[in-house]
């Protein structure tokens, strides 16, 4: 018993030793992620177990070619990945007259990612709670999440983003919960990582839609009814405290239009003339007003 244990032992310390000699040079990253992405920066460190002399410098090879010869500085930073920088990485650690071989480490380095946001439930009834998702591809350990209400930015077509209060530093679960949802409403989400934070790109924008004509702003359809044929043209009106207002459109599967699209802008009215087009239509304005939301489905009349 005593025997077999005193063994292992040696065993164990044997092994050690062997190892401490085919290989004590030691390559580490910093961080020590296994997936990295575009933009984000590495840091290399080549050192050997026993200790060094004064005189040393050590090469990096990736996928055995020349990467960084005779570095004489303890670390390496890489700045701003690229995918080409994926690959197998080992340093040889040259000190008086012998060369050390480290293990290897492999980079995988990806595109920065876009996270996909989904808000459920779409169409909450005034007050509810509204549950956003961040999902990024390839979840990895160290992202944090960041939460946006849109704001439009009516040149441009597009939005600028605000901080939701509360995701400041970014929150440890890919959800966030929005509590007492009464209007229509943009959300955008992106991840973080790291020290400076590193960030993936935004999503794209989602909405809750609310169906209240009591809010701030108000859209008005006319004829009136949901369902709209191409011969007659329709017109939605935006009204509320903003003089400049654009209408938008979403529609399944995920496509978002402006009136532009399929209409004309007048003041504050767009007017479709053309399309058979089926989706969510509302108003909203720089001043970052919403209007209701509305059901409409256009059909060509035959
Ligand atoms: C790096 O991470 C890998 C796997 O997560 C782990 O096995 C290894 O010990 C880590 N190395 C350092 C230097 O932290
Ligand atoms: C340090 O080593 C390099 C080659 O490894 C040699 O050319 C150089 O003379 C050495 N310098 C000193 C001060 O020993
Ligand atoms: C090279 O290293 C070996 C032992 O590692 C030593 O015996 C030899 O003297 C060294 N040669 C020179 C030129 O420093
Ligand atoms: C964010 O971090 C800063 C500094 O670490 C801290 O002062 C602040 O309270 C944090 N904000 C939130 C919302 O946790
Ligand atoms: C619009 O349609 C969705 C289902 O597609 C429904 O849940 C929602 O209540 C409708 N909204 C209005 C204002 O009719
Ligand atoms: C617009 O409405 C908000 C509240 O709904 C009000 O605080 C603001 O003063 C109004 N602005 C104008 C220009 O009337």
């Amino acid at each position: 018993m005593g025997i077999t244990l005193l063994s292992l032992l040696g065993f164990f310390l044997l092994s050690l030793l062997y190892r401490g000699q085919a290989q004590d040079a030691v390559l580490t990253i910093e961080p020590n992620w296994t997936t990295l992405f575009s933009g984000e920066s590495v840091t290399f460190k080549c050192d050997i177990t026993g200790g060094k002399g004064s005189n040393w410098s050590y090469s990096i090879l990736q996928d055995g070619g020349a990467f960084l010869p005779n570095h004489k500085h303890e670390k390496y930073k890489l700045h701003s990945l690229t995918p080409g920088y994926s690959g197998a990485y080992q340093c040889f650690f040259h000190q008086k007259n012998s060369t050390k071989e480290s293990n290897q480490i492999y980079l995988n380095v990806l595109e920065r990612p876009q996270p996909v946001l989904t808000v459920s439930p779409s169409w909450p009834s005034p007050g509810a709670s509204v549950t956003l998702n961040c999902r990024v591809d390839h979840p990895s350990a160290g992202w944090s999440f960041y939460w946006y209400k849109a704001v439009p930015q009516l040149s441009g077509n597009s939005y600028s983003f605000e901080l939701l209060a509360g995701s400041e530093n970014g929150t440890e679960q890919d959800l966030f919960i929005i509590d007492g949802q009464t209007h229509t409403a943009g959300y955008v989400c992106r991840a973080g990582r790291g020290d400076p934070v590193f960030y993936s790109w935004y999503s794209k924008p989602k909405f809750v839609w609310s169906g209240d004509i009591n809010s701030a702003a108000s859209l008005t359809v006319s004829p009136d009814s949901v369902q709209h044929f191409t011969k007659t043209p329709v017109s939605l009106s935006c009204e509320g405290n903003s003089t400049e207002w654009r209408v938008r459109m979403f529609s399944k599967p995920d496509y978002l239009y402006h009136c532009s699209s399929w209409g004309t802008m007048t003041g504050s009215t767009c007017t479709i003339t053309r399309g058979w087009l089926s989706g969510v239509f509302w108003c909203e304005s720089e001043t970052g007003q919403f209007s209701n939301a509305v059901n409409i489905t256009m059909e060509c009349e035959f």
